[in-house]
């Protein structure tokens, strides 16, 4: 396969890289793309320093599959010329996830829309990703009647820019000297703030709403009932979740780790005696979705709560991206 990842230099490009080469995909050829700020860089892909070239519209001619991350903007305006000379894309921004033509995919859940593909299949955002993992085994036994979300996200899930912002700011705080921000609209060092996407109309963020209508679309149900609260932490690495599940069918809190137990793609942590659950330190840089701290809600009829932490660099975005194309080919 000849495969191109447009955005390489970027926090996703880099893992797809490491992702391509970790799972042994079957690349004849990489081609390196980003903007022409990078043209001429050179980024290691298997033992070889490879060239970074400019994105263009015939970048895309001789390619099989281009994985697309470098945003929403350049999704819309480039990913045509790759399909137009019939390569796959997989795309990272939300520039096409939520149109019903285009599939939206967690290979785990439903990777039967994968064969729908029109020459686009959309990555669901990073959040949602890794809430929907763990989700879904439980909501396929028990029936989950209602969602309940807050999130806890990491600064590189803003990008590679993002999170050097937060290492500067924190030395500068701690230096006590001034510091002055250019993608955080707020002070993230030694603080959070809820998620800096933007506002909509029905009174939650951008990154909210995703949560809410991609869930939809990957588990094909319109009225599933779920709400979330997202809220940027000074993070660098690995997203955090807390999860409250109402239930149709009666559930304990056993069997719902005997569920999570047998979930591919997630694996329970915890060490109750000493206290010790999930943490982005221990998802950083793993494949897997971390999940631990399963107890029942006292105050809602067959409700739970989950703790779960899962690398939205990799299951969020390049591992979850790489895998769809794995299914692609077989
Ligand atoms: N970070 C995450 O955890 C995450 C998770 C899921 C999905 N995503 C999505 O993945 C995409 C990339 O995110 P990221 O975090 O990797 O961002 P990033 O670190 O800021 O990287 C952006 C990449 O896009 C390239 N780029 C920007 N403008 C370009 C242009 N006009 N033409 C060609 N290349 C251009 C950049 O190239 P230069 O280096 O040349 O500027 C860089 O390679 C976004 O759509 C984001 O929403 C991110």
């Amino acid at each position: 396969m000849k495969v191109a990842v447009a955005g390489a230099t970027g926090s996703v490009g880099c893992e797809m890289m490491n992702v391509l080469e970790k799972r042994d995909f079957p690349v004849s050829e990489i081609l390196l793309l980003a903007s022409e700020r990078s043209s001429g860089k050179k980024l290691k892909f298997k033992g070889e320093e490879i060239e970074v070239k400019t994105l263009k519209e015939d970048s895309f001619k001789g390619c099989d599959i281009a994985l697309f991350s470098a945003g929403k903007k350049v999704s819309l305006e480039f990913a045509r010329y790759a399909t137009s000379s019939g390569c796959l894309v997989i795309d990272n921004s939300s520039a096409f996830r939520m149109d019903k033509d285009i599939p939206l995919v967690i290979p785990e859940i439903n990777q039967g829309d994968i064969a729908l593909n029109k020459g686009i299949i959309a990555n669901p955002n990073c959040t949602t990703i890794i809430m929907c993992l763990p989700l879904w085994p439980i909501h396929k036994r028990f029936r989950a009647k209602r969602v309940v979300v807050a999130t806890y996200q990491a600064a590189s899930g803003a990008g590679m820019r993002a999170m050097n912002e937060l290492l500067d700011e924190t030395k500068a705080v701690l230096l006590g000297e001034s510091y002055e921000r250019k993608i955080f609209p707020f002070q993230y060092a030694f603080n959070l703030f809820p998620h800096n996407s933007p506002m909509m109309d029905n009174g939650y963020c951008e990154e909210e709403n995703k949560m809410v209508f991609e869930t939809r679309k990957i588990f094909h149900e319109e009225n599933f009932n779920i709400t979330a609260t997202c809220v940027r932490v000074p993070v660098l690495r690995a997203h955090s979740e807390a999860i409250n599940i109402e239930l149709e069918e009666e559930a304990s809190v056993d069997e719902i780790y005997e569920v999570l137990k047998e979930a591919p793609g997630v694996k329970i942590l915890e060490d109750r005696p000493n206290n010790r659950w999930p943490m982005p330190i221990d998802a950083s840089c793993e494949d897997e979705v971390f999940v631990g701290r399963i107890r029942k809600d006292p105050t809602q009829r067959n409700s739970f709560w989950l703790w779960i932490v899962g690398d939205q660099l990799l299951k969020g975005a390049a591992l979850n991206a790489v895998q769809i194309a794995e299914y692609v080919i077989k």
